[in-house]
């Protein structure tokens, strides 16, 4: 029988053994699932729980958000890091109000000229509340990407960045996107990580050519300092 697709094998490993009670998770409200990612960008999940419960209590809605003084939204941030992603929070919920009504976008291509919001929370936004067919590729599915497809050539670099999104787009399964993407980002955040990989557990061993290599951690390339 042919092998699982690359998808197919994320898919089965994150309905298995992934994270399914989030706060964020089984909602498809755009406005909640932009708040989680904007918080999820450089904070990992334990520590994003009770400052997203926190935020949702305080502002229910974006045009909420929108009506409050920075100087709250800020303190409620306070522990956060990353002071301005709470200011792009802030005016995103302005824009989202004034412009759009206070309807959160839910089209990949409008959600990334929004302030805060690059092409990868963009897709996880449209993935996450309609099952949009985007592609995301943040540090951690580039590392996914480059060790599995033993890609040389250092990921920030536009060319082989460039190279990622297509690869990244081609490898989007039909269905269940947002079971995907999730897999994707918890593959990275989890197994595939910078120095101690855990291949022994990894759903994609079979056929990931830096681990054919014995040499996980040779990808992604890093720069010549
Ligand atoms: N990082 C960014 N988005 C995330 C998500 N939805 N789940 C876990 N980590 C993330």
């Amino acid at each position: 029988p042919p092998e699982p697709s690359f998808s197919a094998r994320l898919i089965d490993w994150q309905r298995r053994s992934g994270r399914h009670h989030l706060p964020w998770q089984q909602q498809t409200d755009p406005y909640r699932i932009w708040l989680s990612e904007i918080m999820l960008q450089q904070t990992q999940v334990a520590t994003v729980i009770p400052y997203y419960t926190r935020f949702l209590a305080r502002y229910p809605s974006v045009t909420n958000l929108a009506a409050a003084p920075i100087e709250d939204v800020l303190s409620l941030w306070s522990g956060l890091g990353y002071y301005a992603r709470a200011r792009n929070l802030h005016r995103c919920a302005q824009v989202v109000t004034h412009d759009y009504a206070g309807a959160f976008p839910t089209d990949p291509d409008t959600l990334a000229q929004l302030p805060g919001i690059g092409r990868t929370t963009a897709a996880a936004i449209a993935v996450f509340s309609t099952g949009a067919r985007a592609a995301i590729l943040d540090g951690n599915v580039k590392r996914v990407l480059t060790r599995h497809y033993a890609i040389a050539g250092v990921p920030t670099q536009k060319t082989v960045e460039n190279q990622l999104w297509a690869l990244a787009e081609s490898l989007l399964p039909k269905t269940e996107l947002a079971v995907y993407t999730q897999a994707l980002m918890d593959l990275g955040a989890t197994l595939c990580t910078r120095t101690q990989p855990r291949c022994i557990d990894c759903p994609l061993r079979q056929t990931c050519q830096a681990h054919a290599r014995g040499h996980a951690t040779a990808f992604p390339t890093r720069a010549l300092k």
